[in-house]
């Protein structure tokens, strides 16, 4: 099944940016969970006024659909400034970046989605439009040439990336919070999914939302997703309100598992199971053998295949549980369970 077309895609599908907007919260205090960021950021956000400046450069990195450029724009609320939202696949040239950084207010925020994908010459201009607020200009060309040095307004920085690792070590020193996303429990999934029902106007009961819960993999924006399924199921099916059997038979449907499983998830565990022993495998191998994208396996299905207990990265490759023979229904051999075992015991955390 095409990436895109899964239910539990975490990435923005096309036409669902709009919808999205009236969906995210506005304002701190109804952004729910990620606490170790948003306390500390409420901290800074205060002294940044209390003072008159801009907020510190802000790093935000961890899986999609977790609630990163939410975030970017409440501190712009927060703030009391504007937000000029673009990424770094879309800042082509140097000229592009600067015509953007030329164009902030005092105190703005400039938030750069996919941060990793600047390209060289566009990221070496960030560098002193960060730090000194201004940018070097290169006027001319051969022994003429000469530079000059342009004064930009003081703004924030907000650079979103779901792979910290990638990004250079220049740029990743020149933001002064990092903010690591972690996915959201259960709880948390909750009040999110009664959140968007209310918002959308929705009934639903409190079974319905554990279950939609459970089988988020974490992620608020697949949780938005299976709820507005949910409702189509609901209202095609049943009298518009939903309940926990018209939530089982959608989500059967939609061919969400009881863990908030996809066929390729369940397809990547089968397979290193299978034809690996249940690893340890390289990642590479395993990326050649579904026919993915390495860095989608790492930064799409295994953050939640791990976090969730069913994959373990190991120095060695990647290990498949027990947890995930059992979920699968695949008897998991004794002998092989200590040197499992051993895999795990010397896992990589990140
Ligand atoms: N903490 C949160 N509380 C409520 N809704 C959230 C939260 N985080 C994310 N969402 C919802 O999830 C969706 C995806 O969030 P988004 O900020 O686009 O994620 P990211 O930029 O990390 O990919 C948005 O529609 C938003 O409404
Ligand atoms: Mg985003």
């Amino acid at each position: 099944m095409d990436y895109e077309e899964r239910i539990t895609a975490a990435e923005l599908g096309e036409g669902e940016y709009r919808q999205e907007v009236n969906l995210r919260p506005q304002k701190l205090d109804e952004y729910i969970g990620q606490k170790g960021a948003t306390d500390n950021l409420k901290v800074f956000i205060e002294a940044a006024k209390l003072r008159n400046e801009p907020l510190d450069h802000v790093l935000f990195y961890g899986p999609p659909g977790l609630g990163k450029t939410t975030l970017a724009g409440i501190i712009a609320n927060e703030m009391g400034v504007d937000i000029r939202i673009t990424s770094g696949p879309a800042i082509e040239r140097a000229g592009d970046l600067a015509a953007i950084l030329t164009n902030l207010n005092e105190n703005d925020v400039l938030f750069i989605d996919e941060i990793h994908r600047l390209n060289r010459s566009v990221e070496e201009v960030l560098y002193s439009a960060m730090e000194d607020f201004a940018l070097d200009i290169i006027i001319g060309k051969g022994p003429s040439a000469r530079s000059i040095r342009l004064d930009i307004a003081r703004f924030t920085l907000i650079g979103a990336t779901t792979r910290a690792g990638s990004l250079s070590a220049p740029l990743r020193d020149r933001f002064g919070v990092n903010c690591k996303f972690e996915m959201y429990d259960r709880d948390e999934l909750a009040l999110i999914i009664q959140r968007t029902a209310d918002i959308l106007g929705v009934k639903t009961d409190e079974s319905s939302i554990k279950e939609m819960a459970r089988r988020s993999r974490g992620t608020p924006r697949i949780a938005n997703r299976l709820l507005k399924r949910v409702r189509d199921f609901s209202q095609v099916k049943g009298d518009g309100n939903i309940n926990i059997d018209i939530t089982k038979e959608a989500l059967k449907a939609l061919g969400v598992d009881d863990m908030g499983l996809e066929n390729l998830d369940r397809e990547i565990l089968r397979m290193i199971i299978d034809r690996f022993g249940g690893g340890p495998v390289g990642i590479d191998t395993i990326a050649a053998s579904i026919g993915e994208e390495r860095v989608t396996i790492e930064d799409v299905y295994e953050p939640y295949l791990i976090q969730a207990g069913f994959l373990h990265r190991t120095q060695k490759g990647r290990v498949v549980s027990k947890k995930a023979y059992e979920h699968l229904g695949i008897e998991y051999s004794d002998e092989e369970e200590k040197e499992r075992e051993e895999q795990i015991s010397i896992s990589i955390s990140d």
